[in-house]
């Protein structure tokens, strides 16, 4: 099942960005892909706005992984620069604590991920618009896509 949301502005992907962080529930995990620029960051920024964090939340491409305190807290990962290592992380404390975990650019850590989650791939269609197909796998994520789409 994939499910398409048409956004069509900033303000529409900050919109559901902040629906998604209202029904997000500990340990749930959500992977972004898409092109550079496509709103990966944007969105992650959002979403943790939405679970309550007050820090400003920027791309942790240097550091690969930030840690945010909100309703519940926030793990953003960004392992567009783990391409080429085997570097373990540390990666069942990661996604199978208390937190919910965003990974931008997941599918080069893909042997890693839960095998459960919400993939979401995120198309630019032009400056302001986007097109979001989400990708539920998992019982616990076509539930997480019905509540979204309520
Ligand atoms: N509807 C929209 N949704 C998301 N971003 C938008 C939208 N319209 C315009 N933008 C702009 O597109 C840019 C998206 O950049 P962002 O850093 O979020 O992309 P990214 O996918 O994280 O890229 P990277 O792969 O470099 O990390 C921002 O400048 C944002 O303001
Ligand atoms: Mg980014």
């Amino acid at each position: 099942m994939t499910i398409e949301m048409n956004v069509n502005s900033l303000e529409e992907t900050q919109a559901l960005a902040m629906k998604i962080a209202t029904l997000l529930e500990p340990q749930d995990t959500l992977t972004l892909e898409g092109d550079l620029g496509a709103g990966k960051t944007t969105f992650t920024q959002s979403l943790a706005k939405g679970l309550g964090v007050k820090r400003t939340v920027n791309s942790p491409t240097f550091t690969i992984m930030k840690q945010y305190e909100g309703r519940l807290p926030l793990n953003h990962l960004d392992v567009y620069r783990l391409a080429d290592s085997d570097e373990d992380l540390g990666w069942d404390e990661i996604f199978f604590g208390d937190a919910v975990s965003v990974v931008e650019w997941a599918h080069l850590i893909e042997q890693d991920l839960p095998e459960e989650r919400l993939a979401i791939r995120i198309e630019r269609v032009n400056d302001t618009a986007r097109r979001f197909l989400l990708n539920p796998i998992g019982q616990r994520y076509e539930q997480l896509c019905e509540e979204i789409m309520k």
